[in-house]
């Protein structure tokens, strides 16, 4: 497995490979990732892992500066699944000191994640653009557990004509139902015992869908009456939209919903969301 740390190197080591497989990251790597990795390598044969906590899709207010961080631990689970190439550059080296180029999706910023954090998508799309422009991967990897980020992706690569195949992969969950991410290191042992209930709220909205419930609000109402029964969740939105175009729906028609929240829980803010989809 070769670290590289500079775009140069990084484009040397691309150049000898035909098909390559990219995992985007931040490191801090878990089991979800490590999914993304195996589809990557079973689709591509090769494959490269970026890591950086990109400044840029942070808010000032954010987590950017505790974001946990492990190099060491990343690269051992990394060399085990036999991945190829780890591209891991300083902030420098993707942000120098006169960047000034973003990309901009302003309808991403008006719902959902976008609108509880504002600018964070042109962090997004800003940097995968340019992993992919630095990486050339003929295919790309995310998870559904960041639903908002993988429509602006996939939108993203749509209109600028970027040749990526994107896959989206299911979001992988701890046994009791908590999505995992790397910010749930941030809970404390009795956040983390009352965390599942998210799920199990989704859950609860997804079996009266499938019973037959098609009004959106009812389905919302279900999943806060829930959360609201732990005083410990302060919900910041929940939402049932068109999964494509994510705009919020009255009656969930054959295309299905996106049903997604975030809720803070002490000062952990965390998301989730379950596809309703006809079966
Ligand atoms: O999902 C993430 O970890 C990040 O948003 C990504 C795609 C690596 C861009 O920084």
């Amino acid at each position: 497995m070769q670290l590289i740390t500079t775009i140069a190197a990084m484009r040397a080591a691309r150049a000898e490979q035909t098909l390559l497989g990219l995992v985007p990251t931040m490191g801090y790597l878990h089991a979800g990732h490590l999914s993304l990795v195996r589809r990557a390598k079973a689709e591509c044969g090769c494959v490269a892992v970026s890591i950086f906590v990109n400044p840029t899709q942070f808010r000032p207010n954010e987590d950017f500066s505790r974001y946990p961080r492990d190099l060491e631990r990343d690269l051992a689970l990394l060399a085990a699944e036999g991945v190829e190439l780890v591209f891991a550059p300083s902030a420098d080296e993707i942000y120098p000191a006169d960047f000034g180029t973003y990309v901009i999706l302003p309808a991403a910023d008006e719902v959902l994640e976008g609108a509880a954090r504002p600018n964070h998508f042109r962090g997004v799309a800003t940097v995968v653009c340019k992993l992919f422009n630095i990486i050339q991967p003929t295919h790309a990897y995310f998870g559904q557990k960041d639903a908002q980020q993988t429509v602006v992706i996939r939108q993203m690569v749509r209109d600028l004509n970027l040749p990526v195949e994107i896959t989206i992969a299911p979001t992988v969950r701890e046994a009791d139902g908590l999505a995992l991410s790397s910010r749930n290191s941030y809970l404390s042992p009795s956040e983390r015992a009352i965390a599942p209930q998210i799920y199990q709220a989704l859950m609860a909205a997804q079996a009266r869908y499938q019973a037959g419930e098609r009004t959106a609000a009812t389905l919302k109402h279900t999943v806060a009456a829930l959360l609201q029964q732990e005083p410990a969740f302060h919900m910041e939105y929940i939402s049932a939209a068109d999964p494509l175009t994510l705009r919020e729906l009255k009656l969930i028609g054959p295309q299905g919903a996106l049903l997604s929240l975030a809720v803070r829980l002490g000062s952990v803010r965390l998301i989730d969301n379950l596809l309703l989809t006809e079966v």
